[in-house]
């Protein structure tokens, strides 16, 4: 090595260290008491998967309509030496789960029967992925990172607007359930702004979790109260299926935007194969030089296309066999991207297949980066508002509805009015079908750790906040952009009113699209974004909601 290059490289080092490293940690949730507990974790000498511990478990506490310990969800993790990896702690069906199991005699699905109540319930997985991610990932004990959570569940927290909407939107099934209604109601009725929901229960369960890790849930006391409070109120769960429970690591899928790598989650969820379709069909129509009609055109086209298939071939990869490499072959993508009409919409009945569901705001998403570079997007859920609105006996906790995700009926809609086909068919011990995305970027622009809850709109809401990424706006921008939705069935394009301005619908109408004004928002990302190139950390909570984004 020469003096001259060897100069230069150690004027060049500090760069080249700053993009190892961002030195700052950034977390966005979608609540202020989950952003602050995952910042202490951090300023405790925790690192990212120690602090994506402690919000899972915030959120679990303070948000019980999104996410909780009675669900399960996605962590994909990105270690700053480069190991990449999802916690799959999706929810499993239990043993006696059987395909038909929410029909009536003659095979018609029970109404609210996969939505309401214990059998509704698929057996937790976030407890089991909050016991993995701390004893593999992090740096600080379980009990040190679920000790905030615990705290907030024992002294409680108020009653905000948002915890009034869902409250009020589940207040039937709630009082169904005497102990949910105990926890989460004043006298059978939504509780007053700033009422204090105070959960002893659920911190006690918590507090078990935290001495005795994954047992502490799956095997002894809180597995026997579980089992028996579900099974008196109608449902099936046994203790052999929650000590079989088990979360599992897989590779991320990836794919490739021009000079971007997408790295998000592969089956059971059906978000990492619809993005890289999606993002691929678009690279292939060269949407980043179309002008807004076209845009919009095209997004809805990709969009139709990807839930098809969504519909058609997705499950559980474990269970059935999902054609992953195919479905995101150059070649399939190619030919996706051909059969659309860059004037007319084509109409969905004209694709081959079945359908699949519309999106609530159920379910939740964290994005963490810290200042190692180690960094987490999450997305956490108990599928419906509130979930099932059951809680089991004296445990605190509240049940997930999940068990509505598989495809009751082939060709039913379900509560998101997805449709689904065998594949994702109700089995003991599978996963069912989700929609979550956690996702991550990297490219010319930094990496971007990105998702959002929503139900069936949670990949189209990933795509647009992509999308804003990769035309170089701002987080902000990602996280608040008027957002469209289409689903392939119900064939409508759902669009937020600041989305779609007056000649855009009007162009979009005279090419076919058939159009729905959403009557309220959807979605509530969070977003990190680093800029390797350089060093700016920049987080964004999306302003629908009610959370906090925060560097340090
Ligand atoms: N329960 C929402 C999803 O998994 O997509």
């Amino acid at each position: 090595m020469t003096q001259l290059s060897r100069l230069f490289l150690l004027l060049l080092l500090p760069t080249l260290l700053l993009a190892e490293a961002p030195g700052k940690n950034a977390i966005a949730t979608a609540h202020p008491l989950a952003t602050a507990a995952g910042q202490q974790t951090l300023a405790a000498g925790g690192n990212a998967f120690d602090a994506a511990v402690t919000v899972s478990a915030v959120l679990a506490v303070v948000e019980p309509y999104s996410s909780g310990i009675g669900g399960g969800g996605f962590w994909l993790l990105h270690r700053k030496d480069g190991h990449e990896v999802v916690v799959d702690g999706r929810e499993t069906a239990p043993a006696r789960a059987h395909r038909d199991m929410y029909l009536d005699q003659h095979g018609e699905p029970i109404p609210n029967l996969s939505m309401d109540g214990p059998l509704a319930a698929g057996i937790p997985g976030e407890p089991a992925a909050l016991a993995h991610i701390a004893g593999r990932y992090g740096k600080l004990p379980l009990s040190q990172s679920l000790a905030p959570a615990i705290h907030l569940a024992r002294n409680g927290f108020s009653v905000t607007p948002h915890y009034q909407k869902m409250a009020g939107w589940r207040l039937e099934a709630l009082n169904v359930s005497p102990a949910a209604a105990a926890i989460f109601l004043l006298h059978g009725e939504v509780p007053p702004l700033g009422h204090t929901i105070r959960q002893p229960q659920l911190a006690s369960t918590l507090e078990l979790l935290a001495q005795r890790g994954h047992d502490g849930f799956y095997r002894g006391k809180i597995a026997h109260m579980l089992v028996e409070a579900v099974q008196q109120a109608g449902g099936i769960w046994t203790m052999e299926d929650l000590a079989g429970y088990q979360v599992v690591e897989r590779p991320p899928l990836k794919g490739h935007y021009g000079d971007y790598t997408i790295t998000s989650v592969p089956p059971p969820s059906s978000g990492g194969i619809a993005l890289i379709q999606m993002l691929q069909m678009l690279e292939r129509l060269d949407y980043a030089a179309a002008e807004p009609p076209q845009r919009s055109h095209l997004l809805v086209e990709v969009m139709r296309r990807a839930y098809r298939d969504r519909a058609h071939y997705l499950g559980d990869s474990d269970y059935v066999e999902v054609p992953v490499d195919h479905l995101t072959s150059p070649e399939y993508v190619t030919r996706l991207a051909a059969g659309i009409d860059p004037e007319l919409a084509t109409p969905s009945t004209l694709l081959p297949g079945y359908g699949s569901p519309v999106g609530g705001n159920d379910t939740t998403h964290f994005s963490i980066l810290d200042r190692e570079g180690n960094y987490v997007a999450a997305t956490l859920s108990i599928n419906y508002p509130f979930g099932s609105g059951f809680v089991a006996g004296i445990s605190g906790v509240l049940l997930n509805d999940e068990m509505d995700d598989f495809s009751v009926k082939p060709g039913v809609p379900n509560a998101y009015g997805l449709v689904g086909a065998e594949a994702n068919a109700i089995a003991p011990g599978k996963r069912m079908l989700s929609s979550m995305s956690p996702s991550f970027v990297s490219g010319p622009g930094g990496t971007a750790i990105l998702g959002t809850p929503g139900g069936s709109r949670i990949i189209t809401m990933v795509l647009q906040g992509m999308l804003e990424y990769f035309d170089g706006k701002e987080v902000e921008s990602w996280v608040s952009r008027p957002r469209i939705h289409h689903q392939y069935l119900p064939d409508i394009l759902y669009f937020e009113a600041a989305a779609l301005s007056e000649p855009l619908l009007t162009a979009l109408h005279g090419r076919g699209h058939i159009l729905s004004e959403a009557a309220s928002s959807w979605g509530n990302m969070q977003a990190v974004h680093w800029d390797e190139r350089t060093g700016r950390v920049t987080a964004a909570s999306d302003p629908r909601g009610e959370g906090r984004a925060s560097v340090r």
